[in-house]
């Protein structure tokens, strides 16, 4: 795939056990998900950011992809996080809690990425207060992963190593 191929030095090797790279995926948890576990846990679960965090890494392992997880409460970080991602990454998985629904910077920093993408929700966000149902970033084409708690994750770091092969 094009994001496999243009990582250079491991292919010229003459052995026939190459081992591409793997993909790079920056994992983005947005405003208010430093409370999971303290808040709401019957939307979002008991566990805490560090229970999903660990997940995350141990779901990266088994599909070999290289991620990396990073929360924020503050919208310029989180812009940020996307900008380092633009040279940086392969792929994004975000859930940039409630700015999905009104923080046109996210969107408008996520657009010049150009590589797949995936928004997550833990709740349903489709089935919930009706200002859920709106987001800033569905314009962009990225696949989405909602209502599906901690292992939406894991189907949003699946879809990205599908679109690696
Ligand atoms: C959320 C849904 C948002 O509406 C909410 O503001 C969050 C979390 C979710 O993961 O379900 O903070 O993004």
């Amino acid at each position: 795939s094009r994001y496999r191929s243009t990582t250079s030095g491991l292919r010229s090797t003459a052995s026939s056990a190459v081992r591409l790279p793997s993909m790079r995926i920056d994992v983005l948890n947005g405003v208010n998900l430093n409370l999971l576990g303290k808040r709401d846990p019957a939307t979002y679960g008991e566990e805490s950011l560090q229970d999903l965090e660990t997940q995350v890494y141990a779901w990266a392992r088994e599909l070999d992809l290289q991620v990396r997880c990073r929360q924020t409460n503050h919208e310029g970080e989180y812009v940020g996080f996307i900008h380092h991602a633009l040279g940086a990454a392969d792929g994004l998985v975000l859930n940039p809690g409630a700015w999905t629904h009104y923080a046109w910077s996210i969107r408008d920093a996520l657009e010049p990425f150009g590589r797949p993408f995936v928004e997550v929700h833990l709740s349903d966000i489709d089935n919930r207060e009706e200002w859920r149902r709106f987001s800033v970033l569905a314009d962009l084409g990225g696949a989405r992963v909602v209502g599906k708690g901690f292992t939406g994750y894991r189907d949003a770091l699946r879809l990205l190593a599908e679109q690696a092969e």
